[in-house]
């Protein structure tokens, strides 16, 4: 990656999340007779410029889903591709991350990866810990619904130990045995490829999410396509249930 941006001069004060579902990798390969793996190729191109955007517009928090707790069930050599674009993007960008203030985490189970891409995410993790210019959230082997249900489980385990009292357990308590409970919920969710569905992602943490559905695949996200989306955002009425002012 080349240089981040500085962000612009009006940055909002205070977190801005962005969850991104990024989807239309392989429509956007097949359009073109390509393997669906080219298009994921280039789709992590798109991941490049995507961070880069969320530097330059402010965006304190961007949360992408790379690799679903159901994207297993594809073809081999598709996961294949998808875990060496994932080793690439790791090692090719890491040190430039690391410079420009980002902090890498991973959410999701840490089952069923090679050692290697799990030592490369801890290293990763650990080596940005202290940055606070973007928090850079990488969905991996990653479901809404099992994030939730490892959540009860070890509450349950808790209760079950005598450690906790059932009745004391509410939203918070809930929210705090999440993979990653000190992240502020998002403030938007885009999906490319037109498709308009949460597809198991951020299940508790999408609920007062604003959603933007864009028609572009993924492959072909820049970002000024990030910026319109942030300008509509920003234009919105969030009332998280309350009447209008
Ligand atoms: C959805 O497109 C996309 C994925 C399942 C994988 C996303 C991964 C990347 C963009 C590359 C690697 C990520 C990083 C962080 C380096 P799809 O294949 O479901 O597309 P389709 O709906 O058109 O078939």
């Amino acid at each position: 990656m080349s240089h981040l941006p500085a962000a612009t001069d009006d940055t909002p004060a205070g977190p801005l999340h962005v969850a991104v579902i990024m989807d239309g990798n392989g429509r956007w390969a097949q359009a073109r007779g390509l393997p669906r793996t080219a298009g994921h190729r280039k789709g992590a191109e798109a991941v490049r410029a995507c961070v880069k955007g969320a530097v330059r517009h402010g965006v304190t928090h961007l949360t992408l889903f790379a690799f679903s707790s159901e994207n297993w069930r594809r073809p081999a050599d598709e996961i294949s591709t998808l875990m060496g674009l994932l080793r690439l993007y790791i090692r090719n960008e890491l040190a430039e991350l690391e410079r420009e203030g980002v902090c890498v985490r991973m959410v999701g189970e840490r089952t069923r990866f090679d050692d290697d891409i799990l030592r490369l995410i801890e290293d990763a993790e650990r080596r940005t810990a202290g940055n606070t210019r973007l928090t850079l959230t990488v969905a991996l082997n990653y479901g809404g619904r099992g994030e939730i249900a490892r959540a009860a489980r070890r509450l349950a385990a808790a209760a079950a130990a005598g450690h906790l009292d059932p009745e004391s357990i509410d939203e918070a308590r809930v929210g705090a045995e999440l993979y990653a409970p000190d992240l502020p919920d998002p403030d938007l969710l885009i999906r490319t490829s037109g498709e308009q569905r949460i597809s198991n992602f951020l299940l508790w943490q999408l609920a007062y999410t604003e959603m933007a559905f864009l028609d572009v695949a993924w492959p072909d996200f820049t970002e000024d396509h990030l910026a319109a989306a942030l300008a509509e955002f920003h234009g919105r009425e969030r009332r998280y249930g309350a009447v209008p002012r």
